[in-house]
């Protein structure tokens, strides 16, 4: 009997790397994969990011080494937006498919690049647009699609971070455009994908504004971390990693290495991404789209709604909040003219992203059907990073931005 299952090399163990394409794609889907190599700059993150995942897979500091050595057919990158071009070009290069996490990259030359090294290769690259795969993303795709509302003329999408989430960003290397883009790339990847999943047309030309308006140099005071910090008693992000016997392990000791603290001040004065963001979007097929990215609210979800020409949709999904947390979305399909509503529950499930992680792994793993064309290749990928890219430009320099002003993708 050959074994079949897919040999491959997980690059970055920090916690999306040792959790979702780790320990949890072992757990659920170890009859289609084998990991055979685990890389990481930081060797003490590495061991012990294995000892979780529970495997004896070799451990590699680079991914040239761990190409050479493990000869894996598959590469999944979980490191920092910036440098996922250089893993993605090296691993097609040496024949490799490809799963990148979001955000597949965060500028346009790298863009190309990678879609230059995908055509080069025959190789493939997935991106995880795992939010693609909630059960309430899926089920107003196909309302969409069955044309519950008419020609689809405009959607307003506002995401709501709280103080918890929001604030991690501020405390990393994602509070630094050379790293993430900004948000606009990093975190709003996710929701300009949604938006041009759901509209299935690409983004044209965008405006936006992003202030600092809450971090960074916007704070009453600052120290370099929250351990050991002469603010910790009143500062209202205190954060304290040795709580988390997760992160502590993660982080805390590897970060003797390389630096690299889970708690760095959100008030650092060299913060140079927006906190508080909006954007207008038009598409090729006429829709409009009025978005925003808030990150120190007091709720974490979104208000998301679909304008039609016969109607309706609308849905506002509290993945946390002050009060009791519903079991379920609620999708409103609302019909012109006296057409009534109905109401359509759908229920959370279990796992990440609300059951978006286990769906989508089982799409690449175990090659279902997609008749919502759910998975994303690296053309979705850089069109959602287009979309961040001009709106962060457009954000600085105050004018309009069309999306075919920034460059071929290749
Ligand atoms: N799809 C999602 O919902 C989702 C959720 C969380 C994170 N992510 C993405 O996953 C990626 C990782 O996020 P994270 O929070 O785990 O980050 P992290 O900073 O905690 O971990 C990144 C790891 O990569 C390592 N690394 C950096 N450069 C490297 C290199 N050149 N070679 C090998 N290792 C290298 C670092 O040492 C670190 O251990 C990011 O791109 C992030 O956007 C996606």
């Amino acid at each position: 009997m050959t074994d079949e299952r897919r040999r491959y090399a997980l690059i970055g163990t920090g916690n999306r790397g040792t959790t979702m394409w780790g320990r949890d794609l072992l757990g659920g889907w170890r009859d289609s994969v084998e990991l055979v190599a685990i890389c990481d700059t930081n060797r003490l993150r590495a061991e012990r990011a294995r000892t979780m995942i529970g495997s004896n897979a070799p451990i590699y500091g680079s991914v040239e080494e761990t190409l050479r050595e493990a000869k894996p057919e598959l590469v999944i990158v979980c490191t920092q937006d910036s440098n996922h071009d250089d893993i993605i070009v090296a691993a097609l290069d040496a024949g490799c498919d490809v799963i990148t996490e979001k955000p597949m990259t965060t500028t346009v030359e790298k863009i190309r690049r990678i879609r230059e090294a995908e055509k080069r290769s025959g190789k493939r690259v997935d991106v995880s647009f795992n939010y693609r795969f909630a059960p309430t993303a899926a089920r107003i795709k196909a309302l969409l699609r069955s044309g519950a509302i008419g020609t689809l003329t405009s959607v307003d999408f506002h995401w709501y971070l709280d103080t918890r989430h929001g604030a991690d960003y501020f405390r990393r290397w994602h509070a630094y455009v050379k790293n993430s883009g900004s948000l606009f790339v990093h975190k709003a990847t996710h929701h300009f994908d949604l938006l041009n999943w759901y509209i299935e047309a690409d983004p044209q030309s965008v405006a936006a504004f992003g202030e600092l308006r809450n971090y960074g140099a916007k704070g009453p005071f600052r120290g370099t971390r929250c351990q050991g910090c002469e603010h910790a008693s009143h500062c209202d992000y205190y954060f304290d990693v040795n709580a988390d016997p997760f992160l502590e392990a993660l982080y805390e000791a590897p970060s003797e290495l390389d630096g690299y603290v889970r708690d760095a001040c959100v008030f650092r004065e060299d913060i140079d991404i927006p906190d508080t963001m909006t954007a207008t979007i038009r598409y090729t097929n006429d829709v409009a789209v009025s978005y925003s990215l808030n990150t120190f609210m007091p709720i974490e979800g979104y208000h998301l709604a679909f304008n039609g020409t016969k109607g309706r949709i609308e849905t506002r999904q509290y993945e946390k909040q002050p009060w009791e947390t519903p079991k379920a979305d609620e999708i409103l399909l609302i019909k012109n003219f006296g057409g009534g509503v109905e109401r359509i529950a759908v229920p959370h499930s279990t796992g990440g992203h609300f059951g978006g992680d286990d769906r989508m792994r089982s799409m690449i793993f175990h090659n279902g059907d997609d008749p919502l064309d759910q998975r994303a290749g690296s053309r979705a990928g850089a069109m959602s990073v287009m979309t961040g890219i001009a709106a962060l430009q457009s954000a600085r320099t105050g004018r309009m931005v069309a999306i075919s002003e920034l460059g071929d993708i290749g």
